[in-house]
């Protein structure tokens, strides 16, 4: 007989406690605790004499041809050059983001049998959604169930070569009589997902929502349980949307895809740097154009600042696709080093475009995108700048250098600010649209006068 007992889980990271607790002694989040009945099976003897391990020699694995590429070559990139066979993919993002059209995308572009499992759309909304994005392959097989143990049954005795679940909160495991969405059912049916994903070596995308707090739905044991978390974002106001990886075990979390909703589905961006740059550089101050990286894509971004007098109190620090704390740094490094008196001034800095950028290569087209606005002077002839800014004020190398200029160049750019100590790495045929820099004060001269 199976026993029951009830038992209070902290939805953010799963910790259990048979007393509800306002804050979580694991990961501190104030009220997170909900109640939960939790069934124990009686503990069932194993005999370990038939494991067997395998010589590490003589496993063959070739990763090129095992993976199953899906043609969307954002795609791709994200999850590091396809599916791995048995891997499962958590797609994260809000509500309309654009999670099912993604997947039903990817189902359109392959040749190959795919088990789309929904339990929020009936298979009416989802033909609807399908016939909008000109998809109508007998390969896509359609599925409305909620109950995990049946799908994965179905999905043991077929030949599926790739498992689409939409998503993970409707499903439901028969053992347990939470309802569907409770944490017990969304880690019951993950953990069973991931059974049958390794045992049968069918990739599984595993489609979930975001929180009011903007992390996936569910436990973070969720997170922890599958191999790659794919989160998809973008404003509400743009139809630009940016995938990004959060964890992937099979490849690099820097990269990102980057994709356009339009009247007949996402449209994949090649040419990134095009909608970062706005309309072109505003020919304002306070506008400072980049080059970044994002995993091994260099993309143009414009920086902007607007420097305020402040009127009361304390002055204001905004930030938006920058790191706050860093512009805290690079406002006491302006103040010091170039005695530009921004104690009494409110700084507002936004990187175009709705992209985050979280490296310091950008340093120092913050630095002069705020100098410029608040010496109220354009930098002339649409310089690109690039350059990681010390707390002594001076410009520090950044990795890839190569890469950034040719991006920049490519777009017709061809007056470029680089770190004096990078000159030596830099392509012969670059050179010449290059002016190294040691300073903030010495750039500052040459450009804000
Ligand atoms: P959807 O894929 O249903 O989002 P999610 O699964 O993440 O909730 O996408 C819904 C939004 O996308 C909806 O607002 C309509 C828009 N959309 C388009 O603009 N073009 C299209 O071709 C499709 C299918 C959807
Ligand atoms: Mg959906």
């Amino acid at each position: 007989m199976a026993k029951e007992k009830k038992v209070h889980i902290c939805s953010v990271c799963g910790y259990e406690s048979l007393k509800w607790m306002g804050k979580c002694p694991e990961c501190g989040e104030w009220n997170s605790f909900t109640e939960e009945t939790v069934h124990k099976n009686p503990k069932t003897s194993k005999t370990t004499t038939s494991l067997k391990p395998v010589k590490i020699s003589e496993i063959t694995y070739s990763e090129k041809d095992e993976r199953l590429i899906t043609g969307i070559s954002e795609f791709d990139r994200v999850l590091g050059g396809g599916f791995v066979p048995g891997s499962v993919t958590l797609l994260g993002g809000d509500p309309g983001i654009g999670k099912s059209t993604l997947v039903l995308q990817t189902a359109g572009e392959l040749n190959c049998r795919i088990l789309y499992v929904s339990g929020e759309e009936s298979l009416q909304q989802i033909k609807l959604r399908a016939s909008r994005l000109d998809i109508n392959k007998p390969t896509i097989e359609l599925l409305p169930e909620t109950n995990v143990v049946a799908v994965s049954e179905l999905i043991e005795k077929s030949d599926y070569n790739l498992v689409v679940i939409d998503s993970i909160q409707t499903m439901f495991h028969p053992d347990y009589d939470n309802t569907p969405g409770s944490i017990t059912q969304i880690r019951e049916s993950a953990y069973q997902l991931q059974n049958i994903a390794k045992k049968t070596g069918v990739p599984v995308v595993l489609v979930g929502h975001i929180t009011k707090e903007g992390s996936i739905a569910g436990p973070k044991i969720l997170e922890h349980t599958v191999d790659t978390v794919l989160q998809f974002e973008g404003d509400k106001n743009s139809s630009y949307r940016i995938l990004r990886s959060l964890k992937n075990r099979f490849g690099s979390t820097n990269e990102i895809g980057i994709f356009e909703m339009l009247e007949a589905g996402l449209k994949e961006v090649k040419n990134p740097s095009e909608i970062f740059l706005s309309n072109g550089p505003a020919e304002a101050s306070g506008s400072v154009i980049t080059s970044t990286l994002e995993g091994s894509r260099a993309i143009l971004i414009e920086v902007q600042a607007l420097v305020t007098p402040a009127q009361y109190g304390n002055p204001q620090r905004v930030a938006t696709g920058f790191d706050y704390k860093r512009l805290s740094i690079l406002l006491a490094v302006l103040e010091r080093r170039y005695k530009l008196k921004l104690s009494a001034f409110n700084v507002f800095l936004n990187i175009t475009g709705g992209i985050r950028i979280e490296e310091t290569a950008i340093d120092l087209a913050v630095c002069m995108a705020i100098a410029s606005n608040m010496k109220e002077i354009t930098p002339k002839n649409k310089p690109v700048i690039l350059g990681e800014v010390g707390l002594g004020g001076e410009i520090r190398g950044v990795a890839n250098i190569n890469k950034r200029i040719s991006e920049a160049v490519k777009l017709g750019y061809t007056n470029l600010y680089v770190p004096f100590s990078n000159l030596s790495v830099i392509d012969k045929n670059l050179t010449e649209y290059c002016y190294p820099v040691k300073s903030l004060k010495e750039i500052a001269d040459l450009l804000l006068r």
